[in-house]
C-alpha cells in the first residue's frame, strides 16, 4: 500500500505517512533554514566533484549550479516556500532543486548522505561566524587599549573582597580586562583550526562506492584538513561544544566587566557615567537612568553557561555514528553564537564612551587606608622585618579609623608615635601618586606601565 503524502525523499520503504505531529516533532527546518547559504556552497562543491570523478555529466553539473544559485536569490528574496513537510533545511532546497530542473536534481545527493552534509553545513557555518567575531573581538581590545592609554595615570582604589586595598590605575584594570578578552580571541582560534576540517565524503558513516575525491571538495570548501574517519566525522560535535566553552567563558568575562560597570554607575560608588544612549530609565522613579546594557549581558551569561550544558549532555553516551539527536545542537550553538555577538558588540561600543569621573575615584582610594602597604614597605626598607612592619602600620591604621583620618593626613609626630623610622621622606610613598609609580616592573600599576602594556598590546594586535 502506497500514500500519496508518503515523503518522496525518502519515503520509499514506508507504508502510510508520517504522523502529522511527528512530523512537526521531528522537523528543524524552523531553525536550520539559516544554514542555507553554506548548504548551497557544498552542494555545489559535491556536484563539482563529482563531475570531475566522472559520476555527473557537465551538463548535469551546470544544471545543478544554476538551480542552486536561483534557490539562493529566491531564499534571499524572501520567496522561497519552506516546508516543514521537508522536515529540514537540506531536503526542502534539494526538493525545490528538482522541481527547478528535473531528475538531474535528484542526482546531487549520490555519494553523500545528511548525516555529512549537516555535519559539513555546520563547520561551514560557524567559521564564517567565528571570523566574525574575532573582529568584534579585536574592537572591544582596541577600545580598551584607546581607553586605557588616556586613564594610564588615573588613579582609583583596588580592590580585594571589594575592600579597598591599593591604588591602582584605571588604566591598569582596564588592562586586566584586555587580557580576559585576548585570551577568549585566542581560544576563539584555536576552537577554528577544529572547526575547520571537512566531514563531507563520509555519507551516512562508512564512506561512500563512488570514487570521490574529498581532496578536491575540502579545497573548494576551503577547509584546512579532511576529517580522517567516517564514523567519527558524521558524529562528531566537538567542535560546537568547544565554541561554547569558550563562548561561555568569554561571556563570564563579560559579566564581571559588567558587574563592576553597574557598581560603578551607582551613586554609591560614582566612578563613572555611561553615556545615556546605553540607559534607560524607570517608568515610575524619574530620577532613575539605569545600566541596562551591562546588566543584560551579566544576565545574558546564564544562558551561553546553559547551551554550554546542552551540548555536553547531549553528546553524553551517544553511541557512534549519527543519531537524531544530533539535530538538538544547533538551537545551542545558534543563539550562543547570536548572545557573544550581541554582547561583544554591546561592549565594543560601550567602552571607548565610559567617562571616568577621576576625582571621585582618587578621592575613593585616598580614603581607605590604601597606602598601608606602602607604608610597611617603607618600614623594612628602613630594616624592620616585614611582619613588625605590618604590626605599626595596623596600629596606624586603627588610630586612622578611630580619629578619621587617612595615613597621608598625619602629621610626622602622630606617625611618629608608631615608629620613630618614620621621618619627613614617608610623605613620598603616602601619596597616591608615590604609591602606584612605585609599582613600575613589567604588570605592575605604574602609569609608565600601563602606558607599555598598551603600547605592547598595539604591536601584538594583530
Ligand atoms: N536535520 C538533521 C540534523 O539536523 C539532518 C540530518 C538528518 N539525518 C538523518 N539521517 N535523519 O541533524
Amino acid at each position: 500500500m502506497t500514500d500519496s503524502k508518503q515523503n518522496t525523499l525518502w519515503g520509499g520503504r514506508f507504508s502510510e505517512s508520517t504522523d502529522q505531529f511527528v512530523q512537526q516533532f521531528t522537523a528543524s527546518v524552523n531553525f536550520d533554514r539559516r544554514l542555507y547559504a553554506h548548504d548551497i556552497r557544498g552542494s555545489i562543491a559535491h556536484a563539482t566533484m563529482l563531475t570531475d570523478v566522472g559520476v555527473l555529466t557537465s551538463d548535469e553539473r551546470d544544471a545543478i549550479i544554476t538551480g542552486l544559485n536561483e534557490i539562493k536569490d529566491e531564499i534571499e528574496r524572501g520567496e522561497f516556500q519552506w516546508s516543514v513537510e521537508l522536515e529540514d533545511v537540506h531536503m526542502n532546497i534539494e526538493s525545490r532543486l528538482t522541481q527547478k530542473i528535473g531528475i538531474t536534481g535528484k542526482k546531487l545527493h549520490t555519494g553523500r548522505s545528511r548525516n555529512d552534509q549537516v555535519a559539513t553545513d555546520i563547520r561551514l557555518w560557524l567559521r564564517d561566524e567565528i571570523d566574525f567575531l574575532d573582529t568584534e573581538m579585536k574592537r572591544l581590545l582596541t577600545g580598551f587599549m584607546e581607553l586605557a592609554e588616556r586613564e594610564a595615570a588615573t588613579i582609583m582604589p583596588g580592590f580585594t573582597h571589594l575592600q579597598t586595598a591599593q591604588p591602582v590605575t584605571f588604566g591598569h584594570h582596564l588592562m586586566a580586562w584586555f587580557e580576559n578578552i585576548r585570551r577568549d580571541r585566542e581560544r576563539l582560534a584555536d576552537c577554528r583550526k577544529r572547526a575547520n576540517r571537512m566531514p563531507l565524503g563520509s555519507a551516512a558513516l562508512a564512506g561512500t562506492t563512488y570514487p570521490i575525491d574529498r581532496e578536491q571538495t575540502r579545497d573548494l570548501l576551503g577547509f584546512d584538513e579532511i576529517c580522517p574517519n567516517s564514523l567519527d566525522a558524521v558524529s562528531d560535535r566537538d567542535f560546537a561544544i568547544e565554541f561554547c566553552a569558550l563562548a561561555a567563558i568569554c561571556m563570564t568575562h563579560l559579566s564581571r566587566m559588567s558587574e563592576e560597570l553597574v557598581l560603578w554607575t551607582s551613586s554609591q560608588f560614582n566612578f563613572i557615567n555611561l553615556p545615556d544612549r546605553f540607559c534607560t530609565g524607570s517608568s515610575i522613579m524619574p530620577q532613575k537612568k539605569n545600566p541596562d546594557v551591562p546588566e543584560l549581558v551579566r544576565g545574558k551569561t546564564g544562558r551561553v553557561n546553559g547551551h554550554l550544558i546542552s551540548l555536553l549532555t547531549l553528546m553524553k553516551s551517544q553511541p557512534l555514528a549519527y543519531n537524531k539527536d544530533n539535530q538538538e545542537d544547533k538551537e545551542p550553538l545558534f543563539d550562543a553564537v547570536d548572545t557573544l555577538r550581541g554582547c561583544l558588540r554591546a561592549f565594543a561600543d560601550m567602552i571607548p564612551a565610559i567617562e571616568p569621573n577621576r576625582e571621585v575615584m582618587r578621592e575613593a582610594a585616598r580614603r581607605g587606608f590604601a597606602t598601608a602597604t606602602d607604608l610597611a614597605d617603607y618600614l623594612v626598607r628602613k630594616g624592620i622585618a616585614f611582619r613588625d612592619a605590618h604590626e605599626v602600620v595596623g596600629k596606624a591604621v586603627a588610630y586612622g579609623v578611630e580619629n578619621k583620618k587617612d595615613l597621608s593626613d598625619m602629621t610626622i609626630s602622630e606617625l611618629k608615635t608608631f615608629s620613630d623610622q618614620i621621618n619627613e621622606d614617608v610623605f613620598d610613598v603616602l601619596t597616591l601618586e608615590g604609591s602606584v609609580s612605585a609599582r613600575n616592573h613589567i604588570g605592575g600599576t605604574a602609569p609608565d606601565q600601563v602606558r607599555a602594556a598598551v603600547a605592547r598590546a598595539r604591536e601584538q594586535l594583530s
